[in-house]
C-alpha cells in the first residue's frame, strides 16, 4: 500500500485550515483537499473523508473515535494528526484496521513552557487583573498596598510530567528561582536530573502536599483521567497554585472550582478545560483565575514546523518506512 501511494500522489484531507505555506507544500506533494474557511468538520463530514482518502490530517478539535474508524474506507492508512496529543484519536481502534497515526511531538515544546511559566508569574501577580482596572480606567494611583500578589522567586514548584514539555518548564522556572520537584512514570537520568536541579518524587500525593506552584505536563491517558481527582487536590496547601497547559481532563475541573470558591486554593492559570471549548460559567467571574482559549503552543513558528512534521511523516510512510512520529496505543 504505502508503495503504491509513492508511485502517484497520495489524497490527504486536512480538516481545518494551516499556516499558508504549509498548505501550499501540501499541494505540491500531495493531492490535497485542503480546508480553507476553516469550518470544522461534523462527525459526518469526518467519516465522508475517511471514506475517500489515504491520510486524514486531523486536529484535537475532531473525534477519530472507534465507530468513526470502524466506518473508514480500505483506502484510509495513516491519521497524520496536527498536534501533540492523540487522545482525541482511539490509537488501538486504528492499530487493529492496520492504520498507522502519528503526531507533532518536539516542535511545540518550548512555546507551551513560555506559555505555562507566564501563567505561573501572572497569576499570582495578578496580571490580566491589573490590565482589566487600567483598560476600565480604575486606576487611581499607586499606594503601598495596592495590587497585591505573591513572589514567584523561592517557591516550590511541582511539575506532574517531566517529558519535553516538563522539562523545558523546569529549565525556565530555575532561572525564575524557583525549586524544581517533579513526578513522573520514570524517574530522570540522572545527568538530566543534576542539570535542571529538580527533587523527584515517587509519590504524586506527598509532592502534592509540599508544593507552592503545581504545572501540568502530563498527557491525557485513561490513567492521568481525574490525575488531580478531588482528593488529591485536597492535599494541597491553601496557598497553591495549579497551572494546566496539558489536557483539561487531567484535573477534576468541579472539585478545582469548589475548592476555588471557598478558598482552598489561592488560584490556577488554565490554558485548557475539561470541556473544551466549553468552559464552565464559575471560572468566568473568579478573580483568582486566568483562562486562555488552548494557545499553549499558538505561534506562528510552532504551527509552521507542526505542519513540516505532518508533511515529513506522510512522506515517509508513503515512501514505505516507519514514520518519525508513529504513536502507538497506550
Ligand atoms: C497539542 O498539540 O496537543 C496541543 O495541545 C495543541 O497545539
Amino acid at each position: 500500500m504505502a508503495l503504491e501511494m509513492a508511485r502517484t500522489k497520495p489524497t490527504v484531507v486536512v480538516t481545518r485550515k494551516l499556516p499558508d505555506v504549509v498548505e501550499t507544500r501540501m499541494m505540491e506533494l500531495f493531492d490535497v483537499q485542503l480546508n480553507i474557511n476553516d469550518r470544522a468538520f461534523s462527525q459526518d463530514e469526518l467519516a465522508a473523508a475517511t471514506g475517500a482518502c489515504d491520510v486524514l490530517v486531523p486536529n484535537l478539535t475532531d473525534r477519530i473515535d472507534a465507530a468513526l474508524i470502524a466506518q473508514a474506507g480500505p483506502r484510509l492508512k495513516l491519521i497524520a494528526n496536527f498536534g501533540n496529543g492523540t487522545d482525541h484519536i482511539d490509537v488501538a481502534a486504528a492499530r487493529s484496521k492496520g492504520i498507522a497515526v502519528t503526531n507533532t511531538p518536539g516542535v511545540l515544546t518550548e512555546d507551551t513552557a513560555d506559555m505555562a511559566m507566564a501563567l505561573m508569574v501572572s497569576v499570582p501577580r495578578r496580571l490580566v487583573e491589573g490590565a482589566r482596572m487600567i483598560q476600565a480606567g480604575e486606576f487611581k494611583g499607586w499606594s503601598p498596598t495596592h495590587m497585591l500578589g505573591h513572589r514567584t522567586y523561592g517557591k516550590r514548584l511541582g511539575i506532574i510530567g517531566m517529558g519535553r514539555i516538563g522539562t523545558a518548564v523546569a529549565r525556565r522556572a530555575k532561572g525564575f528561582g524557583m525549586a524544581v520537584h517533579y513526578h513522573n512514570r520514570r524517574r530522570l537520568l540522572p545527568e538530566l536530573e543534576a542539570e535542571v536541579e529538580a527533587t523527584y518524587w515517587e509519590s504524586l500525593d506527598q509532592m502534592l502536599a509540599r508544593m507552592d506552584v503545581i504545572s501540568i505536563h502530563c498527557p491525557h491517558t485513561p490513567a492521568t483521567f481525574h490525575l488531580l481527582s478531588e482528593r488529591r487536590l485536597k492535599l494541597l496547601k491553601p496557598s497553591a497554585y495549579i497551572i494546566n497547559t496539558a489536557r483539561g481532563e487531567i484535573v477534576d475541573e468541579e472539585a478545582l472550582i469548589r475548592m476555588l470558591e471557598a478558598g482552598e486554593l489561592a488560584g490556577a492559570g488554565l490554558d485548557v478545560f475539561e470541556h473544551e471549548p466549553a468552559v464552565n460559567p464559575k471560572l468566568l467571574t473568579m478573580k483568582n483565575v486566568i483562562l486562555l482559549p488552548h494557545m499553549g503552543s499558538a505561534t506562528i513558528e510552532s504551527r509552521i514546523n507542526m505542519g513540516e512534521k505532518v508533511i515529513i511523516n506522510i512522506r515517509a510512510f508513503c515512501d514505505g518506512h516507519t514514520p518519525p512520529d508513529r504513536v502507538l496505543p497506550t
